[in-house]
């Protein structure tokens, strides 16, 4: 059956960058015989600034209605006054919950092509594969009660609230050790439990339901160990699972030491198949509209979309192939440019990616 994406630009870069992702899609489905359809909404500050709302309800209509939403970036200065309620971020956090995308998964991978990119030695970042199991439906982004008070002595406070019960500890448990199973067999459960509770039964759920997969190596880091050894040793990890808020962090951090957060793409997924698949990188609105920002990371994320939402694992493994040979031909967007390489735009490194694509 024809499956549906939805394609949400959004803000910023994210028209560039998606426009290269699209024109591969289509290559899929005329060369490959890739059976989707694909339909365009609004998301982000360009649908604020269309109809008032970050997520019009059509948008999220759509989504909920598509097998996988790829989704380029959302956010720019333009809206950084508004109201928290109505920032572009809140229709991506609008599209996470509403679709109950509760699993993130961050892969931080370093191409060997761009050791040299990355801050860190080479010696320490090459052969780096790790994935970043991200929950991303609950705690501290969600927990109630949140918001800006007004005190009894007339001074504000703030309050948000980190909040998870055990069911939804268990489930983003199973996407880490089910992912771990396929690779190296290794996760690293990372929490604060020293401080404060909730991470405390976080910890605890997660020693119980690894009884269930004894086959895999589980251990425990507390979230400032873990952001020093992620740029102390990266090797050490394989799968790192952790809550909403530490995986926003830690996963910034790892992007980096892949050389650039360019490179990166995401898939969140429910527990219906379903997947919302996006760079990690933001909308970067210095570059925006110049045809220099990077596609790689969403040309991967569609390569992430066909191995689990679309069923099409051989199409993403070509896809991630002709990327690491358009690096070895020496193309190089700014943000991964190097000495003696080739620099290249947008529209160009998307249509060399295609070009080793082309039956
Ligand atoms: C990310 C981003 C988002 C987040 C923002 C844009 C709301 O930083 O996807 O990592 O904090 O989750
Ligand atoms: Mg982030």
């Amino acid at each position: 059956m024809t499956k549906k994406v939805l394609v949400l630009p959004g803000d910023g870069i994210g028209q560039e960058i998606v426009g290269e992702a699209v024109k591969l899609i289509k290559l899929l489905q005329s060369d490959y015989g890739l059976d989707v359809e694909m339909e365009e909404a609004l998301v982000g500050g360009t649908a604020y600034d269309a109809t008032g709302k970050p997520l019009p309800d059509e948008t999220l209509k759509l989504a909920k209605e598509s097998d996988a939403v790829l989704l380029g970036a959302v956010g720019g200065y333009k809206w950084e006054e508004l109201d928290i309620s109505v920032r572009p971020e809140k229709g991506l956090l609008g599209l996470r919950a509403g679709m109950d995308l509760f699993a993130n998964l961050r892969p931080a991978i370093l191409y060997p092509q761009l050791a040299d990119a990355s801050t860190l030695k080479p010696e320490v970042v090459s052969g780096l594969d790790i994935m970043i199991v991200r929950e991303l439906t609950g705690g501290i982004y969600f927990g109630q009660p949140r918001g800006i008070h007004e005190l009894e002595n007339g001074e504000k406070q703030g309050i948000n609230t980190l909040v998870y019960k055990e069911s939804e500890i268990t489930r983003i448990a199973k996407v880490a050790f089910e992912i771990a199973r396929k690779r190296d067999s290794r996760v690293c459960s990372v929490d604060k439990a020293n401080v404060l509770e909730c991470t405390e039964l976080w910890r605890n759920i997660v020693i119980d339901f690894h009884k269930d997969y004894s086959d895999i190596e589980l251990s425990h880091m507390y979230v400032d160990n873990a952001a020093m050894q992620l740029v102390r040793a990266p090797k050490q990890f394989d799968v790192m699972v952790t809550t909403n808020m530490f995986g926003d962090i830690l996963s910034d951090a790892a992007a980096m030491l892949t050389g650039s957060i360019g490179m990166l793409p995401s898939a969140s997924l429910n527990d219906s198949g379903q997947g919302m698949y996006e760079p990690i990188h933001g909308s970067a609105p210095d570059i925006a509209g110049q045809n220099i920002a990077n596609p790689l990371a969403t040309i991967l994320s569609v390569a992430m979309m066909l191995r689990y939402t679309l069923d099409e694992a051989e199409m993403a493994d070509k896809i991630e192939k002709a990327v690491s040979d358009v690096l070895d031909d020496g193309l190089r967007t700014a943000d991964i440019y190097s000495d003696g390489m080739t620099k290249v735009s947008t529209n160009t490194m998307g249509a060399a990616v295609l070009s080793k694509l082309q039956k």
